[in-house]
């Protein structure tokens, strides 16, 4: 029986386990209740709620502006519909960058605050004394390299990164240390095949990839991209699985012709 098939609940042991026994991770973003109902009870693995909610959820065009109070209210609602899924909730940006102190008590907030099992948090040598801090509370924490949304204003462009050797070096050198410290897993974002599955092998803690090719332990998409809900965005490492904008717009389309034509509702559908 594999790893995913005998647990009733993923911890960050359970994702360990499947690294060693070269068991893939699933995990996918969620925001909200219903959703992430629908997703524990597919199976999947984790469910991170991801700062990404500014851009799904809120509209914004980047990550920033969404607050810690914000990523509280839906990774409450997450948790609320997760039974199985270990969840995992970003540290929004600015509540945790260059004061360790901020950077615990926004973790706290969210550990107590929501129910959740970690904390996910971008970032590698420059954050170490957060990450410490929040480890040191007990608090698990998975790592975010590679192509780090809350920074884009400093990369200027979405594009691939670490192509360069400097930045794939400082990636590696950054992968080891947030092991060393006692990461539990992290997210490698958009960077070469061939430098994410070197990190994988490498590191004995599981990597999880998005955009970054198929030798790491896990892969992780955004909700509402892999479900064609967002249509704008079409990066090449992005798999839809569904065209539900297509989906949502025809029934709603539908249910409008069938009020304006008087066809709903019917005799059976009144009291
Ligand atoms: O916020 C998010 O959705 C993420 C994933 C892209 C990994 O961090």
């Amino acid at each position: 029986m594999s790893v995913h098939h005998d647990v009733k609940r993923v911890t960050t042991h359970v994702l360990a386990e499947m690294k060693l026994k070269g068991e893939k991770i699933s995990m996918l973003t969620g925001y909200d209740y219903s959703m992430a109902r629908i997703l524990d009870n597919s199976g999947i693995d984790v469910i991170l709620v991801g700062d990404s909610a500014s851009n799904v959820m809120a509209g914004h065009e980047t990550t920033l502006p969404i607050t810690l109070n914000q990523m509280i209210y839906h990774a409450s609602s997450v948790v609320r519909g997760a039974q199985r899924a270990l969840v995992v909730v970003d540290l929004p940006f600015g509540t945790y960058q260059g004061n360790s102190l901020e950077a615990l008590n926004s973790a706290i907030r969210i550990m107590k605050e929501t129910g959740a099992g970690a904390i996910k948090i971008e970032g590698g040598a420059e954050i170490k004394e957060s990450v410490e801090r929040i480890l040191s509370a007990g608090i698990p924490v998975m790592g975010h390299l590679g192509l780090t949304p809350q920074s884009i204003h400093k990369f200027g462009t979405y594009v691939v990164r670490a192509k360069e050797e400097a930045e794939a070096q400082k990636l590696i050198e950054d992968a080891h240390l947030l092991e060393e410290i006692g990461c539990f897993a992290i997210v490698l974002e958009k960077i070469p095949a061939k430098l994410a599955a070197q990190v994988a092998q490498e590191v004995r803690i599981p990597i999880i990839g998005i955009g970054a090719g198929s030798g790491v332990d896990g892969q992780v998409l955004v909700l509402h991209d892999m479900l064609g809900i967002t249509q704008e965005f079409s990066p090449r490492f992005l798999r839809r699985y569904h065209n539900l904008y297509d989906e949502i717009k025809g029934a709603v389309q539908s249910y409008i012709h069938d009020v304006k034509s008087k066809d709903f509702p019917n005799a059976k559908e009144q009291y």
